[in-house]
């Protein structure tokens, strides 16, 4: 039970910081460079960029090296860049349903904002967690997961927020 915890929180810290970091890092060049979708709307909205993107899997990637050296298992470093990048592709995908949904840039989601990025790093980790990461694959831990993730995004916008860091607390 213990080990699956610290399981968890080797698999979880990757996607988290790469989740988190943009809103430190990001900024410039959006991802939709300002284009709009079919239906007038933008595509991504000024929330996605470039910069962002890069520093999310650059620094959940780094997490992954500190793991793979720490416990000198390099799968935890490739299922790190699995994870990170399928950490930002989900955090894209939430804002592209949101700006087709009509939210406003910024506007909260529950599933977008807090749930998607994790979905999709598990998705896209999978074949590796297969490897990794197997004692999490069960519905009970998967569940845990979802509700971990929701807690800790809702504290650590409220932190960016009171840093001055984002405008909205989530
Ligand atoms: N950010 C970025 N590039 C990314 C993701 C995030 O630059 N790929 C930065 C942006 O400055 C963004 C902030 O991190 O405003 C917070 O990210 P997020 O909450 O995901 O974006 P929102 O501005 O809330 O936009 P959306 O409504 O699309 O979620
Ligand atoms: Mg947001």
């Amino acid at each position: 039970m213990q080990m699956d915890f610290i399981q968890m929180i080797l698999f979880l810290l990757p996607p988290y910081v790469a989740n988190a970091v943009p809103v430190i890092f990001g900024g410039g060049v959006p991802i939709d460079f300002k284009k709009t979708a079919w239906d007038g709307r933008r595509i991504l909205g000024d929330g996605k960029t470039y910069k962002g993107l890069i520093a999310g899997i650059v620094f959940g990637v780094a997490i992954g090296v500190v793991e793979y050296v720490a416990f000198s298992n390099f799968l935890l470093l490739l299922t790190s860049i699995l994870s990170s990048i399928g950490a930002m592709l989900g955090d894209i995908a939430g804002s592209f349903i949101k700006r087709r949904m009509n939210f406003e840039r910024g506007k909260p989601s529950l599933v977008m904002d807090q749930i998607l990025f994790i979905v999709f790093a598990i998705i896209i980790a999978y074949p590796l967690m297969l490897q990794t990461f197997q004692s999490l694959l069960s519905i009970g831990s998967l569940s845990l997961i979802l509700v971990i993730t929701y807690i800790m995004h809702r504290i650590m916008n409220i932190i960016a927020n009171i840093l001055g860091l984002k405008k909205v607390p989530w």
